[in-house]
């Protein structure tokens, strides 16, 4: 059998009430229509075909794959027009089968489609029992609980309204007949669109075969078509992670607070505590700790590192056995080796610290190499930018910095250097000598310090 997989995600999401179109909002950081395509890999489709309209070249930009076929839909006249759209790329033969997704249903795994596929009848539709079914088209049944129609909410009679079984969207169809059915349907309807729900009664009056496929889980198959809806739609998928995450063996100390946006790989013994969020391709290693209010960003931690409450860490690589932070800020391309300590309110960028070196308390590196076991004092900073340009600050390897020094880039520190607190460093340092730039300590006899005046003896 080969299978076609159309997603359709042309509609601009009038609900929304966004600049962005609605396929491209995301849900656990990803684009919807990723999801889907996703989904579609997943079921190892032979093509994937995404018909767009709504927010044109911008869908293809952001979802950026080359193994889709896009289809333009100029204008959106419904879901059975999207679908048509494709009709071209679509592999014909009798074999085949159209599974037909929507982007606006992100949540759908592909083992919930595995159902829809074995199905043998003709037409096969994935539906669902809600308790709230508001909003989505009903699955109307004749007396031998056969499928006859599907009816829009919008123009679904009061009797046909309390129907509890919805239409998710998702059908899959044998390709020659789906592409007969689309050639027949009509936009007389309340809202003059092409409905490709419309197939079901152009199926059953053909006398071919409808099956409704329930969905066990009826968070699969949650639509977003309003704000509201994509809350709850979040916080189902959030649930899913997390629930992942505690069966590989990662404590979450309070996970209804505990975000994923994006892709985490775990390993086991880890422990996340509260309001932590990992966004974007973030590795834990064993035995990792993350503390409260952290928010990791496209990281590799290593094992048995501790990130302290309260750190910022964004495209950065931590080896094993740290420790960061609380209020540690690690910026873009930082490379810090094993066994590095950076303490509270140290901010790091694009710089790379060797084995054993620390940054223990108030101190900004920036665009600097440093070697093993070095100490940078408290209050530190590298001075990398002129106000056009930025330099480089080299230290090697066993270097003492005292407190409060500035090293004005670009400047070499050599191995085994130690450099006197309070210094401004402008040269290079030779190696295992003590450097120090500091003004001769001076006490002024007969000076009286400023007092502010009573205020009754302004009054007298
Ligand atoms: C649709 C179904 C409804 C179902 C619900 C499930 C139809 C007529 N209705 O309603 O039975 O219960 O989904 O979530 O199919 N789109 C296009 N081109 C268009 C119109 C829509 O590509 O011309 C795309 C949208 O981007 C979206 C999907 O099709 O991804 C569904 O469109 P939407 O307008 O959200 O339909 P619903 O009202 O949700
Ligand atoms: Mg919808």
């Amino acid at each position: 059998m080969s299978l076609n997989v159309v997603i359709l995600a042309a509609g601009q999401g009038t609900r929304m009430h966004s600049e962005l179109p609605k396929v491209l909002h995301p849900v656990g950081g990803i684009p919807m229509l990723t999801h889907s395509i996703q989904c579609a890999r997943q079921l190892s489709a032979t093509q994937i075909n995404v018909v767009y309209g709504y927010g044109g070249q911008q869908l293809q930009s952001a979802i950026c794959d080359d193994d889709i076929n896009w289809c333009l839909q100029k204008e959106q006249l419904g879901t059975a027009h999207a679908v048509q759209q494709c009709i071209a790329n679509l592999q014909k033969n009798s074999e085949s089968r159209t599974l037909v997704l929507f982007a606006d249903v992100p949540l759908l795994r592909a083992s919930t489609c595995l159902s829809l596929l074995e199905s043998q009848a003709d037409l096969a539709i994935l539906t669902s029992v809600s308790e709230n079914p508001t909003g989505y088209g009903r699955i109307v049944r004749d007396r031998d609980n056969q499928i006859n129609s599907i009816v829009e909410e919008k123009d679904a009679s009061p009797a046909i309204k309390k129907i509890t079984e919805i239409n998710s969207g998702i059908m899959c169809a044998d390709t020659q007949l789906l592409i007969q059915w689309l050639a027949q349907i009509q936009n007389d309807n309340s809202q003059k669109e092409y409905y490709l729900t419309d197939i079901v009664e152009l199926a059953v009056q053909s006398s071919k075969s409808v099956a409704g496929i329930h969905c066990k889980d009826s968070s699969d198959v949650m639509g977003v078509n309003d704000r509201v809806q994509l809350s709850q739609v979040e916080a189902c998928y959030q649930q899913r992670q997390r629930q992942q995450l505690m069966l590989r063996g990662v404590t979450l100390k309070d996970p209804e607070t505990v975000f994923i946006e994006g892709v985490v790989e775990v390993a086991s013994d880890i422990v996340i505590e509260p309001c932590v969020t990992l966004r974007g391709n973030v590795t834990l290693e064993e035995h990792v700790h993350i503390g409260m209010n952290s928010i990791i960003t496209d990281a590799h931690i290593g094992r048995a590192t501790v990130v302290h409450a309260h750190s910022h860490i964004q495209q950065v690589s931590i080896g094993q056995s740290c420790e960061i932070g609380p209020y540690a800020r690690l910026r873009p391309d930082t490379v810090l080796a094993d066994e590095v300590k950076i303490g509270n309110f140290v901010e790091i960028k694009k710089t790379n610290i060797d084995t054993g070196s620390k940054v223990n308390h108030l101190s900004y590196l920036g665009d600097a190499q440093i070697g093993r076991g070095t100490n940078i004092g408290a209050g530190t900073i590298s001075c990398n930018y002129d106000g056009a340009n930025k330099h480089k600050t080299i230290i090697g390897d066993d270097v003492f910095i005292g407190s409060d020094t500035q090293l004005v880039a670009p400047v070499i520190i050599n191995n085994g250097a130690t450099i006197g607190a309070g210094s401004t460093i402008t040269n290079e340092v030779p190696g295992d000598k003590l450097t120090l730039s500091r003004t001769k300590q001076k006490t002024i006899d007969h000076w009286q310090r400023p007092r502010k005046k009573d205020r009754n003896e302004n009054k007298s």
